[in-house]
């Protein structure tokens, strides 16, 4: 397997964008990406896309096609990864095997969703399609409500408090606060996600991520040949992913993401590092209980103290670990497809020493934790400035 780098990213702006279409949004992240690395379009040799349900979106299947042909890249193999919320990490995962391989030698990854063209109740459905249809989907459980009976337990067993909860959100918005490609770019209070409306008890609005447009794209080559596009070379040194049961009721604890653990434990097995060599990390916060699921999961807390570091302010940007310096998917969006891709795009930010008022000092190694519906999919991937 050769050694990757990631040369090149580009990010569109999240958020309700009526203005711009679906094949906007990614042919707006692609181009932005290539000039980034600074290399022409007829380099590339290989595309990967992530989008969960443009055909429920937009009405547009054929998604691998249709971004080849916006981008002027016809005959270029295109391919479209699914993985509900997880497609962006997974079609990154595609890429990098592809480039470590050898089967390709410059690829560029994209992820997109457009979902703010239906209507509220189309969207959750829509979003709902990626749990169990048969036993859950079918009962109305919703992914705020699968979400929140995770959240319940959680609290059941470890003591986390709502204002725990509140907390993450709180941090979250303050990071998206200063990120111009941020959905939500207003700081709140504990107050303000305490008094919004229910959406699923103890889950409130504050506590949901949104439903956004948007696109993010990355560029990958072999590490032997990135030094001649950037002096800047961020190297990818772990790759991780794993599956787990697609009902919740089927699990021995719902309070545990497995496909978390065994997706992180293979990507540091694999960066040969162990999670406090982590300085930086974009992880999966769908809901204010998800990001505290992570950090426990991931290894930087033990179980049942991730509430307990939040509210120490453990993950801040100036904390012992950073935690969603972006904004995360509360604030700063979760245009599903696009989301996987978008955290590695941040901390590729963050480590060539880019990401200006969100910075983290020094930071040298970052990780990605992407997840598809309530943890049934997920990818982890670990980056090095070398
Ligand atoms: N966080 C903060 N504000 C939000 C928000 C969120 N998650 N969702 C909507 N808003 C704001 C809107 O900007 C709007 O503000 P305005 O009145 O100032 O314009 C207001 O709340 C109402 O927006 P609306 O679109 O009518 O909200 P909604 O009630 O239809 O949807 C949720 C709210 C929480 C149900 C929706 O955001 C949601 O389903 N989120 C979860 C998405 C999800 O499940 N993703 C997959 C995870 S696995």
């Amino acid at each position: 397997m050769r050694d990757v780098a990631v040369i090149g990213i580009g990010l569109t702006k999240f958020g309700e964008l009526w203005e711009k279409s679906f094949r906007d949004l990614i042919t707006e992240a692609g181009i932005k990406a290539i000039e980034d690395a600074g290399i022409s379009g007829r380099e590339i040799d290989g595309i990967y896309v992530g989008s969960m349900s443009a055909g429920r979106f937009v009405g547009q299947e054929h998604v691998g096609a249709l971004v080849a042909d916006s981008a002027g890249l016809t005959g270029v193999p295109s391919t479209r990864v699914e993985s509900a919320c997880a497609s962006g990490g997974l079609a990154f995962r595609q890429a990098y095997l592809a480039v470590a391989s050898g089967i390709h030698d410059m690829v560029v990854v994209g992820g997109v969703e457009k979902m703010t063209d239906v209507v509220s109740t189309e969207a959750t459905n829509t979003l709902a399609t990626a749990a169990d249809q048969e036993w859950e989907s079918f009962f109305g459980a919703t992914f705020p409500a699968l979400y929140a009976l995770i959240a319940t337990r959680h609290m059941y067993e470890y003591g986390t408090t709502r204002e725990q909860l509140a907390q993450v959100a709180v941090k979250n918005h303050a990071n998206g606060a200063l990120n111009p490609n941020a959905h939500f770019r207003r700081k709140i209070s504990v107050d303000d996600v305490l008094n919004s409306s229910p959406v699923a008890y103890p889950l409130r609005l504050l506590d949901c991520s949104p439903v956004s447009d948007g696109a993010a794209a990355v560029i990958l080559c072999p590490l032997k040949d990135a030094k001649k596009y950037t002096d800047k070379i961020v190297k990818i040194i772990g790759s991780g992913q794993a599956s787990d049961t697609l009902a919740l009721h089927s699990r021995d604890d719902i309070c545990t993401f497995k496909s978390t653990v065994l997706a992180s434990k293979m990507a540091y097995k694999q960066a040969k590092i162990k999670p406090k060599d982590i300085d930086v990390a974009e992880v999966h916060d769908c809901f204010t209980i998800a990001e505290i699921l992570a950090t426990e999961d991931l290894g930087f807390f033990k179980k049942g103290e991730g509430s307990k570091a939040v509210e120490e302010g453990l993950t801040e940007i100036n904390g012992t670990i950073p935690i969603n310096t972006s904004g995360g998917l509360k604030a700063k969006g979760h245009p599903v497809g696009a989301t996987g891709v978008a955290q590695i795009a941040e901390i590729v930010m963050q480590l060539r020493g880019e990401a200006d008022r969100r910075q983290v000092k020094d930071a040298e190694i970052g990780l990605t934790h992407n997840i598809g519906g309530s943890g049934a999919s997920c990818a982890v991937h670990i980056l090095e400035v070398v």
